[in-house]
């Protein structure tokens, strides 16, 4: 049985740090965690993983000027993976990340002491526990929980986009940023910081269908307008697969929407061990269903993984309508999505 959803986000905005690899989708998070009221982005930290750590720098400070947002502090993480090298998604957000938009440099500037400090310090010094929402390859919070293990008795807990229980989209059964840098996802995991991962299984049902994106583009709110053309660039790279193929992706925004209202996910607690042998399966999250005994137990195999709650089923449809009211989008746009699936019905 799956675990009972998590307790509702307390009526105290809930302070986050989001680390990400912006990304057209996690563009898309940007904007659900800076306009949910229930959200106190305390930091944003940047790192390799759909673009260069650079590109991602650019990326984030340019949508937080389309967003209007707040004077969130930004800085440039890892750009390289623990062990492996960079390899990019470019195939799946274009050569600058965010799908051509030509969004204008920003004039804000990046905090200058890097991630590492800014994660260390936004945590802290933090009166509350702080939620770690890393939505790309897990490099700059492995780094920090080895090089300042003390942050642990101040995290709330990790929200992570990252991994799946069934197949992957890097490879055949490794999901992008555990397959980018697997060594950090494991000691993400291995951690003892309690880990939640919303992983493909989920992350892969949420979608905006095309008469919903289309009426967003011509939004006169720039960063809403700014969601229907990245939406439409992730259905053009999704159009093939029959499974998801009728619209846009949101994407990582939906794991902050997880972190707004963790009732939108139902999880289950089980040890996911991540596979690190060279060859097919590196960057393979192993979820260990299993009820009974196995055998590796028995003659004390350690391929016991770590206890993880895993996202197992989503609310699909009222995750995308709270993506979209959160952004500004408005009631008339989800219901445009609603009248696209009856018709197809
Ligand atoms: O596998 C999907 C993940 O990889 C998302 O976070 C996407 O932005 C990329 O980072
Ligand atoms: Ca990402």
């Amino acid at each position: 049985m799956s675990n009972p959803p998590l307790e509702p986000s307390t009526t105290k905005p809930v302070p986050v740090v989001l680390d990400v690899d912006t990304g057209v989708d996690d563009a898309l998070a940007l904007m659900m965690a800076v306009r949910h009221p229930a959200l106190d982005v305390r930091a944003i930290t940047c790192v390799a993983g759909n673009a260069d750590v650079d590109q991602v720098v650019t990326n984030s400070l340019a949508v937080l000027d389309v967003l209007d947002a707040p004077d969130v502090p930004v800085a440039r993480g890892a750009a390289q993976p623990l062990l492996e090298v960079a390899r990019d998604a470019r195939h799946v957000h274009g050569a600058d990340g965010l799908g051509a938009q030509g969004l204008p440099a920003s004039s804000r500037t990046p905090f200058a002491g890097g991630a590492l400090e800014l994660l260390r310090m936004t945590i802290l010094d933090s009166p509350e526990p702080v939620t770690l929402v890393p939505l790309a390859p897990m490099t700059n919070l492995a780094l920090l929980l080895r090089a300042y293990p003390e942050v642990k008795d101040n995290l709330a807990g990790i929200i992570a986009m990252g991994g799946a229980a069934e197949g992957g989209n890097a490879t055949a059964v490794a999901e992008f940023n555990v397959w980018h840098d697997p060594e950090a996802a494991a000691i993400v995991l291995g951690s003892g910081v309690p880990v939640t991962l919303y992983g493909l299984d989920v992350f892969s049902q949420v979608v905006v269908e095309a008469e919903t994106y289309e009426a967003l583009r011509q939004d006169p709110d720039p960063a809403v307008a700014l969601a229907g053309r990245l939406l439409a660039h992730s259905h053009e790279v999704i159009r093939s697969d029959p499974r998801v193929g009728h619209g846009g992706l949101i994407g990582d925004a939906g794991a902050v929407c997880a972190v707004a209202e963790p009732g939108l996910i139902t999880t289950h607690r089980w040890p996911v061990h991540v596979a690190l042998a060279p060859g097919l399966t590196r960057g393979q999250t192993v979820v260990d269903r299993r009820y009974v005994l196995g055998e590796d137990a028995v003659h004390g195999v350690d391929s016991l993984g770590h206890l993880v709650d895993v996202a197992v089923g989503i609310d699909a449809e009222a995750t995308r309508d709270l993506f979209l009211t959160t952004i500004g989008a408005g009631p008339q746009a989800s219901h445009a999505d609603d009248t696209a699936r009856a018709v197809q019905r």
